[in-house]
């Protein structure tokens, strides 16, 4: 019994775990599927996670953006800190 509660307990946590790969498939029409498409953003996204984690709570806060910043605010606003941590480091991983 404890072993079928451990088990469920163990799915549950991997179905509402934030998932990089599903919040950034809102990320690719403008980045592109790899994260190198510039033609709307003006910038190929790169770096390690933890510089554009910091980058997407900057946009959140308003701290951090260019000219363009007004397209990004609204694409970050609703995510959670662990849903920008997990899409940073999904992006940090593209090659
Ligand atoms: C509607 C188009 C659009 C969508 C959708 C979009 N972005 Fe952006 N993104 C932009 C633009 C435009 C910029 C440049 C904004 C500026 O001037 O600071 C940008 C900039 C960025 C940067 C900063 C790059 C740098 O090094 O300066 C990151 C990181 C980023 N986006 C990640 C994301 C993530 C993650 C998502 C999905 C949750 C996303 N974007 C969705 C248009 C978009």
């Amino acid at each position: 019994m404890k072993k079928i509660i451990l088990g469920v307990a163990v799915a549950a946590a991997t179905l509402f775990a934030a998932d990089g790969a599903a919040i950034y498939a809102k990320c690719g029409s403008c980045h592109g599927k790899d994260g190198k498409n510039t033609a709307i953003s003006g910038v190929a996204l790169s770096g390690d996670a933890a510089s554009i984690e910091k980058k997407l709570n900057g946009y959140k806060d308003g701290s951090f953006g260019g000219a363009k910043k007004g397209m990004m605010a609204p694409q970050v606003a609703s995510l959670s800190a662990d849903d920008v941590k997990a899409v940073s480091e999904y992006i940090a991983g593209l090659k």
